[in-house]
């Protein structure tokens, strides 16, 4: 065959594929999501997502140490509240549980990035994002809440906060918070397009957050759409985000891939609780590789055009990298 163009000349062996990889990934690009309670000595294991814990914040502080010995650049922290009322008044109070996780972590392991979740579901009785009033999940209002939330985890030293919550204008509000008391270095990774999807159904195990009545997608996003998730983006970036982000990853390539093309802002994606628990399924059944199902689904992503990945993978996924 007089064939001029064969593409598997570039496959022939792993040191010509290694040259011709379009996509790698690093360390660099990993953070990861850790869950906080109340107490000491506590490693609590969750139930809905095998391998994940729940850490008080003594154990917290171990196991970042371990982390960042790994290299992983950042954490994103979720607090397991013990009080939830309906006002949320727990997700501000500036000696709760976020708060003093982030104040003993910036004193342990100050070179970590530190990313907390601002939302008030883990704080609320009824489990949703916002303040509800007759039964309606109220935006305005609840802007006020995220905005003192921000400001506790900025006075407790955080790095970056990363609205999950959807509300309209919620960026911009934390920005003019954060801004105003003087805390103008603090980040915003703002979940911009963030969808109401099936796939958190772990992630609420682990936080006994689950809506008491009804469901997200009067402010989450409809899986249908793609044109909306670029006008929350540019929403975000307007209002001061600083990191926008995709969520879930998976299912949703198509808009962070969308995102990277429209927009020039770092973009992060969430590999979130769903998607760690259909490998590890799998996986347990045989039907799939456990390693080579992660590192496939995580190139995707970056392949896609994330800039990094909040992954619950990312400490085995470090060990290995380090280990090659
Ligand atoms: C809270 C929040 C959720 C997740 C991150 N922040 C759950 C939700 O919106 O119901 C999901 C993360 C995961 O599933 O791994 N607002």
């Amino acid at each position: 065959m007089n064939l001029t163009q064969r593409p598997r000349r570039l496959r022939r062996t792993p040191a010509v594929r290694n040259l011709v990889r379009e996509t790698s990934l690093a360390v660099d690009d990993l953070i990861y999501p850790l869950f906080v309670t109340e107490g000491s000595q506590r490693r609590e294991p969750i139930d809905s997502m095998p391998g994940q814990f729940r850490f008080s914040v003594d154990e917290l502080v171990r196991e970042c140490a371990s982390i960042r010995a790994l290299g992983i650049p950042a954490v994103n922290l979720f607090g397991y509240a013990a009080d939830k009322d309906d006002l949320a008044t727990g997700a501000y109070d500036p000696n709760g549980l976020i708060q003093r996780a982030v104040r003993a972590l910036k004193a342990e392991v100050p070179e970590l990035c530190i990313q907390t979740d601002i939302a008030l579901d883990p704080y609320t009785n009824h489990g949703h994002d916002g303040l509800v009033v007759d039964g309606e999940i109220v935006n305005d209002e609840t802007l006020e809440v995220l905005g003192k939330m921000a400001l506790s985890h900025a006075e407790a030293g955080v790095d970056w906060v990363a609205p999950s919550d959807m509300m309209d204008g919620r960026v911009g509000a934390i920005r003019q918070q954060l801004d105003q008391a003087g805390y103008t270095q603090v980040g915003i990774l703002a979940y911009s397009a963030k969808y109401a999807s099936c796939f958190y159904g772990p992630f609420r195990g682990a936080l006994d957050s689950a809506p008491k009545k009804g469901d997200k997608k009067t402010y989450q996003m409809d899986p249908a759409n793609s044109r909306e998730a670029l006008r929350e983006i540019a929403l975000d970036i307007d209002q001061g985000a600083d990191v926008v982000m995709v969520k879930p990853a998976l299912a949703y390539l198509d808009i962070i891939a969308r995102a990277r093309a429209t927009f020039d802002v770092p973009i992060a994606a969430y590999n979130v609780s769903g998607e760690y628990g259909m490998i590890l399924a799998a996986a347990e059944k045989g039907w799939v590789d456990r390693d080579q199902a992660i590192d496939e689904v995580l190139h995707a992503i970056k392949r896609s055009g994330a800039d990094m990945i909040l992954t619950y993978f990312a400490v085995e996924v470090a060990q290995r990298l380090a280990s090659k």
